[in-house]
């Protein structure tokens, strides 16, 4: 039995711009999924998924998630975590040299499904990992990252970016700008997340900027802009001593431009009324800065508040369901039981 963990991340800056060659940058942060896996002689795929959604599934298949019992969860929310396990599975027999390997899978996850936290590039990463250990090839974390994307890739059809899954298997504050993938420097950022208990659809929410940005220049200038912000950010981020607490001047600085972010979301029309709400609460409540996190339509946003007020304030916002503060994970894929 083989068990990998790896986080999940917000982005400070740069979501949805990353794919048009924007650079972007996600921070891992202390929310694991724990995958679990067991090889079995028979070639199935047996997957647990005790608390991947409110109900829990599990399902046995063997070649095709076609032939897969009924299930009392919503098929959507089955279907997706399905492929993505799948693909996993994929790479983790190509990369074994196990082409007819059969796995006994749990996944643990404490990062909520399609929420702008990577919930879906966690479990790949800690899938691939776990597997393939247990079919007794270890993979350095850039190799699981550049599969976990192939993953992605296959799933979203060619829509993902780099982003989530280099982050998430390396852990730490990560650059992304096209195939251009690195860990960089950043002190312990103090990150509140703000959850609504709701999911946007990232492929619709991609495909709805690509219109806007194909349509008009002013939204493909937007889309630039994000990118500018991004690299002022970076520079924020060089000058800041890793080892220290953020100065008030960073966050105040960070902050800035995390508001100014999340405006220029909000004109691309990826952000919503729970995830303005939950922005407005955490400004409000004295947060350095603000925005949604990842792909919008609902999910996610993330603070930048040194001190317990924004959490406390989410706790009474209406439009959130739950908020925590998520520590950046220094760390990113690692093995918990070999
Ligand atoms: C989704 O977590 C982030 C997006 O930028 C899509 C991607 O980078 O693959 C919206």
């Amino acid at each position: 039995m083989t068990t990998s963990s790896a986080p999940g991340k917000v982005y400070l800056f740069g979501e949805h711009a990353v794919v048009y060659g924007e650079p972007a940058v996600p921070c891992a942060v202390e929310r694991r999924a724990r995958v679990t896996v067991e090889p079995r002689d028979d070639g199935r795929i047996r997957v647990d998924a005790a608390d991947l959604s409110l109900d829990g599934f599990t399902v046995t298949w063997g070649g095709s998630i076609d032939d897969r019992p009924d299930i009392d969860v919503p098929a959507p929310l089955v279907e997706a975590a399905m492929k993505y396990i799948e693909a996993a599975v994929r790479q983790a027999r190509d990369a074994a040299d196990a082409p007819d390997a059969g796995f006994d899978i749990t996944v643990e996850s404490a990062i909520p499904l399609g929420a702008g936290l990577g919930s879906s590039a966690a479990v790949v990463v800690a899938g691939i990992d776990a597997a393939t250990r247990a079919l007794g090839t270890e993979l350095d974390p850039e190799v699981v990252a550049r599969r976990a994307y192939e993953a992605e890739y296959e799933v979203q059809d060619g829509q993902a970016s780099r982003a989530d899954t280099f982050c998430s298997a390396m852990g730490g504050a990560v650059r992304v700008e096209g195939d251009d993938t690195r860990t960089i420097d950043a002190p312990p950022l103090p990150f509140v997340v703000g959850y609504d208990g709701g999911a946007g659809d990232t492929g619709e929410l991609v495909a709805g900027v690509r219109a806007l940005r194909e349509e008009h220049a002013f939204a493909a200038d937007t889309v630039e802009t994000i990118g500018d912000l991004t690299r002022e950010g970076e520079r924020l981020l060089a000058e800041a001593d890793p080892a220290r607490e953020p100065s008030e001047d960073l966050l105040s600085e960070l902050g800035a431009l995390m508001d100014f972010n999340h405006g220029l979301l909000e004109a691309l029309g990826v952000s919503a009324r729970s995830l303005d709400a939950m922005v407005w609460a955490a400004r409000d409540a004295g947060a350095r800065g603000a925005k949604l996190t990842g792909a919008g339509g609902g999910g996610c946003t993330v603070a930048l508040d040194p001190t317990d007020e924004t959490e406390l304030a989410l706790g009474y916002t209406a439009e959130c369901e739950q908020s925590f503060r998520a520590e950046l994970a220094t760390e990113g894929v690692r093995v918990e039981e070999a």
